[in-house]
């Protein structure tokens, strides 16, 4: 088979890891496709900033959209809504599969991007804008989609995660557990999103819409961060045999006449000491899947950082691409169940 040509757009924290992973296992993954993936460019602000000995500086560029149209598959690991929508919009009206880890993106404006690739009759993979490493979009939309999923509950932002963590075990300060957490490549470009829980609620309505088959905004889902949580507040949970945990939930909940709607939540919650997720430290994420039949699933494991974050993207690469190899498309997102979304619910 020919050569799939690749565009890599963004070459920070995730994209290096992503360029490092191709260019090491290159010729084991076009074993696992079928086919070699050509990396054909790799679009950046800062053509000029030292990448490292993995990113070949004579492939980077700033014309984003020249190169996706190029492309066969493209890897979107810039962040931000534009330009990343308008160029994977783009990539999806010119044939090419897309994978990406912009969860913020996917919260805010998913439903065109889904609809463009279905139209478009390509794959949109995303299991790295979920929890990083940790497969969750693919057990939800593929392993449990026979099920029916009453939960999903969890720690799903690593940096918050850490922060806590480092407040509960070192006394660590706020301000310098979360400038680790930046050095560390766990943050968001901006970490407002992380501290005030966007994040976390970005995650909360992927998986809800997922969950759920159905399509919960970023607006339909409850949101409170850690900016208000002290030393004190941590201390005083300690006391008490209490953990404080950033948790997202969200749930299908039923009112007194039967009636289903949807909950979706992002709150610091005091759980028990003794809880599975209160032993959960540094950047690491897990989360509970409830489900009908399957019953109670626990997923944990490196919920950010490059290298993990990579993990989920090759996955998703090596999907698409096989898929460009032997034809026909992925699982999809547009059959929609009409249920309403109360937002914070019951708690
Ligand atoms: P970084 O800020 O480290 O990297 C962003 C990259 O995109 C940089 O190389 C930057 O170029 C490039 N870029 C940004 N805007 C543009 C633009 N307009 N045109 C061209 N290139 C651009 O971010 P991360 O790697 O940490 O995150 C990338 C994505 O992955 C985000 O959507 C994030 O939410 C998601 N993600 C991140 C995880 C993590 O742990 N870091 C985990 C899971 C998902 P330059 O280098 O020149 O500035
Ligand atoms: N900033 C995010 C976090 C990256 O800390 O969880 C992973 O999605």
């Amino acid at each position: 088979h020919e050569p799939l040509r690749v565009a890599v757009l963004g070459a920070g924290t995730v994209g290096a890891d992503v360029l490092r992973l191709i260019r090491l296992n290159g010729e084991e993954l076009a074993h696992r496709i079928g086919a070699p993936l050509r990396v054909i460019g790799i679009a950046v602000q800062d053509v000029s900033k030292d990448r490292g000995e993995h990113v070949d500086h004579a492939l980077l560029t700033t014309d984003a959209s020249a190169l996706v149209r190029e492309a066969d598959l493209v890897v979107e690991v810039m962040g931000g809504i534009e330009p990343a929508r308008g160029l994977l919009l783009e990539a999806i009206e010119n044939g090419a599969s897309v994978v990406t880890a912009n969860k913020a993106l996917l919260a805010q404006d998913g439903v065109t991007l889904y609809e463009a690739a279905d139209e478009h009759g390509v794959d949109l993979h995303f299991e790295a804008a979920v929890a990083g490493a940790i497969p969750l979009v693919r057990p939800i939309r593929e392993s449990l989609a026979g099920d029916r999923i009453q939960r999903v509950l969890g720690i799903v932002n690593g940096t918050t995660n850490y922060i806590l963590d480092a407040m509960a075990r070192t006394g660590a300060a706020f301000e310098d557990a979360l400038a680790r957490a930046q050095e560390l490549g766990f943050a968001e470009a901006d970490p407002t999103a992380d501290v005030e829980g966007h994040d976390a609620a970005a995650k909360a309505s992927i998986l809800a819409s997922l969950a759920f088959h159905t399509r919960v905004g970023l607006q339909d889902v409850h949101c409170e961060g850690i900016t208000s949580v002290t030393s004190a507040d941590i201390a005083a949970a300690a006391r008490m045999g209490r953990t404080i945990k950033l948790l997202a939930i969200v749930e299908r909940i039923a009112d007194a006449e039967g009636t289903e709607r949807i909950s979706a939540r992002v709150y610091p919650a005091m759980i028990p000491s003794s809880h599975p997720l209160a032993s959960v430290g540094e950047a690491y994420n897990a989360v509970f899947i409830e489900a009908e039949a399957a019953g109670s699933l626990m997923f944990y494991g490196q919920g950010a950082g490059g290298a993990p974050t990579a993990s989920a993207i090759l996955g998703d690469l090596v999907t698409v691409a096989r898929q460009r190899v032997l034809g026909g498309v992925g699982p999809r997102e547009s059959r929609y169940a009409d249920l309403e979304i109360v937002g914070i619910g019951s708690l």
